[in-house]
């Protein structure tokens, strides 16, 4: 079993998507550990998105993930960081294939519905960026 870090993003929440989001994730396999809908602060976001800090992308970005509530989950299943990845889609929706979250739900390269973790390093500093121990046993 492996753990991966996911949001539903504001793009996503705004457009009442989070039930359908659930609800692929859940028909996937993936066990919800844990969730909570929260408003990220510019603070918390610039810290969470830190990696991109030089990218031309990042002061938009930091933007778009505090204009309103996500919804963070810890969610666990057999190869979760590579199977949420693919179910999830690549990052600009325009590429997703069919049936993927991006594809369904994803609006362009920066509204794109969902994040997740990319490797098990990142999962598990994510993981513990949002959550506490208690919240995952
Ligand atoms: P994520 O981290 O959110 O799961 O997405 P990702 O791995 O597919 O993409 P990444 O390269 O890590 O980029 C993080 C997020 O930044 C926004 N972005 N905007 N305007 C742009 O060219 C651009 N490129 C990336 C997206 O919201 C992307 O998910
Ligand atoms: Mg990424």
């Amino acid at each position: 079993m492996e753990r991966t870090f996911a949001i539903i993003k504001p793009d996503a929440v705004a457009a009442g998507n989070t039930g359908r989001i659930i609800a692929m994730i859940e028909e996937n396999g993936f066990k919800i550990l844990a969730m909570r809908k929260i408003e990220m602060t510019r603070k918390q976001a610039e810290g969470f998105y830190a990696v991109h800090r030089e990218r031309p992308f990042f002061a938009s970005l930091v933007k778009f993930m505090t204009e309103g509530p996500c919804v963070v989950m810890a969610l666990e299943r057999e190869d979760a960081i590579a199977a949420w990845r693919e179910l999830m889609g690549p990052t600009d929706p325009a590429k997703a294939p069919e049936g993927t979250i991006r594809k369904l739900y994803g609006t362009n390269i920066e509204r794109n519905a969902v994040h997740g973790s990319d490797a098990p390093e990142t999962a598990a500093t994510e993981l513990a960026f949002f959550f506490s121990t208690a919240d995952l046993l």
